[in-house]
């Protein structure tokens, strides 16, 4: 039995179904809980200290498990995966000797080899492995179990760009970006299972450049848009989205694509973190507030149904009354359907560590709850926006009392449809009765 827990980002979400795809076809049997299983992976993040602490936490319960099966004549193997793994390596086995397997992001599809070697080593050193490998050619026809009509597809990994706050151009190491081929296969293969909706993942998705497809322009190199452009094209995928994207890399091509291909969702997650040009040259984002809010006014020229989403960083080192201010300020300027918002956290290696004048956390939290407050006033706002008008909505799983379903509005808010409106896995059009704080209420249109 195999129990994976995953932590962060859906990045690791996505690492975590293809760990389990490896080793589903050597007997394991996935498993909803740890008690009992024969291997446990904690797929962790490391993007702020909670993530990290809560990794140590879990470990600390899966003792008493691990006890257990031993004393009845069995073996839990625990592996530690994602980025606390790489960002810590053997640091982990010290603080944490319950663990057998350490392995970091780029290594996962060794993961059968190396949990044989685990077995065969029992009682001795831990293995831990770092090595970056063609993750990718490992996973080139990868077998997809897929739940649902929905699915994510990494494109791209790693990230270049070195924001001064943020551990992941070390954990996740340098910018890949797949084969057009590759990913093509994928999709057309998660088609062919019933996937209607698709989102391309990536650290820094919009980077994306990958080798073009044979024949199309030899050694030629495609961006994102002509990508989801190709992608549009496979019969079965109805909704394309893609996430996460850094100001800098929204090119026209792009913003054009938002206005050409029905299939992209009018729904755009791009972090800002913060709307001083003082805060924001001191976190290396390269871009001013201008810069962004004249960005977001040009996407909504080409498309103006499209949503915003954003992340907040408050209390960067000698972020002030004023800095804070202006992010306030941002934020009402552009208006947001979604966000998410952190207090600073300080990452080990990363440069915002070293600065001088850190925030003090009270400062931090009162911030966060007045920035928080006004992105739930937004995104409230946006919510009762919709009462009235009719969308599509792809139904995705039974609804909590009888007789309904819930899906995806286009801007992913969850929507609770009527179960005569359509089965799971229809597109259904539908109009909007009512906002409730976390979901819209429909009746057929
Ligand atoms: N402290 C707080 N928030 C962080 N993020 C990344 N690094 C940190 C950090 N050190 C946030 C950013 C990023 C999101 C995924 O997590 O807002 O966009
Ligand atoms: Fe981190 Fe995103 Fe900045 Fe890359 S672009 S360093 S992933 S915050």
């Amino acid at each position: 039995r195999l129990f994976i827990r995953t932590y962060g980002c859906q990045m690791n979400v996505y690492d975590s179904e293809r760990m389990r795809d490896l080793l589903v076809p050597l007997g394991y049997e996935p498993a909803d809980a740890p008690e009992g299983a024969d291997l446990v992976i904690l797929n962790t993040c490391h993007i702020r200290e909670k993530a990290a602490e809560k990794v140590y936490s879990e470990l600390g319960r899966l003792k008493p498990l691990k006890a257990e099966k031993e004393a009845s004549g069995g073996q839990m193997t625990i592996t530690v995966a994602g980025c606390v793994a790489q960002a810590e390596g053997a640091e982990i086995q010290r603080r944490a000797p319950v663990v057998d397997l350490v392995v970091g992001p780029q290594t996962y599809h060794r993961l059968p080899e190396l949990i044989a070697k685990v077995h065969r080593d029992r009682g001795e050193a831990l293995e831990t492995e770092f090595e970056v490998e063609e993750k990718f050619d490992a996973l080139a026809a990868p077998k997809r179990l897929v739940e649902g009509y929905t699915a994510f597809v990494t494109v791209q990994e790693g990230c270049d760009k070195f924001c001064s706050f943020c551990v992941v151009p070390y954990t996740r190491g340098a910018e890949y970006s797949r084969p057009a081929a590759q990913i093509t296969a994928e999709v057309r293969a998660l088609a062919a299972q019933g996937v209607r909706e698709i989102t391309l993942l990536g650290q820094n998705v919009n980077a994306y450049s990958g080798e073009a497809p044979a024949g199309e322009e030899a050694g030629g190199r495609w961006g994102l848009a002509r990508l989801i452009r190709h992608l549009a094209m496979i019969g079965g995928i109805d909704r394309i989205r893609f996430t996460t994207s850094h100001p800098n890399d929204m090119d026209e091509d792009l913003l054009a694509a938002f206005a050409t291909e029905e299939k992209l969702m009018p729904y755009l997650h791009l972090p800002v973190q913060a709307g001083s040009d003082r805060i924001l040259k001191a976190m290396n984002r390269k871009h001013t507030a201008a810069d962004y809010i004249a960005l977001i006014e040009r996407l909504r020229t080409l498309r103006p149904d499209i949503a915003l989403s954003g992340d907040f960083i408050v209390g960067f080192p000698g972020e002030t009354d004023a800095d804070f201010e202006d992010t306030m300020r941002l934020i009402e300027e552009v208006t947001y359907a979604q966000a998410f918002s952190f207090k600073y956290s300080p990452r080990p290696g990363t440069p915002g560590a070293d600065l001088p004048l850190q925030v003090e956390e009270a400062v931090k939290d009162e911030r966060l709850q007045r920035l928080q407050a006004l992105l739930g006033e937004q995104q409230a706002a946006f919510a009762a926006s919709r009462v009235g008008s009719t969308m599509d909505v792809l139904v995705e799983k039974p609804g909590r009392h009888a007789g309904q379903r819930v899906g995806r509005s286009p801007w992913l808010q969850p929507v609770i449809v009527d179960e005569k409106a359509g089965e799971i896995g229809d597109i259904v059009s539908v109009r909007i009765t009512k906002a409730g704080p976390n979901s819209l209420f429909s009746e057929p249109a």
